[in-house]
């Protein structure tokens, strides 16, 4: 199962601003957000960012897979494809996996980035770098305590003033 994050980011690596509003994120970005989600079927978020999506954003609508890290596991989910758990990385992978998927896409926040970085479980990063730098925001990872080695896959200008970032994370780094 191969495991991508695919996250915007300003020039200075982080991935929200104070004010929390997404002006700054590229059309392209969003292309990529609909187009990954499209081709993976299987996506995975925490409940923050699920709030800001749902429900007219979200990347999937009735079909394949929409895992949502949340405490709060009664709540009822709006679409069928909806699952919020909070399940550990492995088993999330694992129960994908046991649905066909072969590829799987977490598109944010922090923390879950962050959760699935710490348990080993991401092959790949894409990144999107908007032209812009914010003194204040969310950092891409938190309490990670381990480093790990890139190699770059693939590098795209999007548009005049955004690129993207595509990396594979080394094993055993
Ligand atoms: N630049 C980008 O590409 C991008 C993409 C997406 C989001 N964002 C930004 O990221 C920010 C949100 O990031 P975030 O780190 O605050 O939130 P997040 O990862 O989206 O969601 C955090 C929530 O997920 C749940 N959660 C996390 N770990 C869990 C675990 N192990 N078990 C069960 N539930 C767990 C908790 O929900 P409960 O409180 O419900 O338990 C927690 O409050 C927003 O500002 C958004 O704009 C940026």
């Amino acid at each position: 199962m191969k495991i991508i994050i695919y996250l915007a980011a300003s020039a200075n690596g982080l991935i929200s601003n104070d004010r929390n509003v997404p002006d700054w994120l590229s059309p392209q970005y969003g292309q990529g957000f609909m187009s990954i989600s499209q081709h993976t079927k299987a996506v995975i978020m925490g409940k923050t960012s699920y709030n800001i999506l749902a429900p007219d954003y979200l990347p999937l609508k009735e079909e394949g897979s929409l895992v949502v890290l949340t405490h709060d596991t009664k709540a009822i989910p709006p679409q069928s494809n909806v699952l919020f758990t909070s399940d550990s990385p492995e088993k999330i992978i694992a129960q994908l996996a046991a649905k066909g998927h072969t590829e799987a896409v977490i598109i944010g926040g922090t923390q879950t980035v962050s959760e699935f970085v710490k348990a080993g479980l991401v092959n790949e990063l894409i990144l999107v770098v908007e032209p812009v730098l914010f003194g204040k925001g969310l950092p891409l990872l938190k309490d990670v305590e381990f480093e790990y080695k890139l190699s770059l896959l693939d590098m795209k200008k999007l548009n005049d003033n955004t690129v993207q970032l595509h990396y594979q994370i080394r094993e055993g780094s």
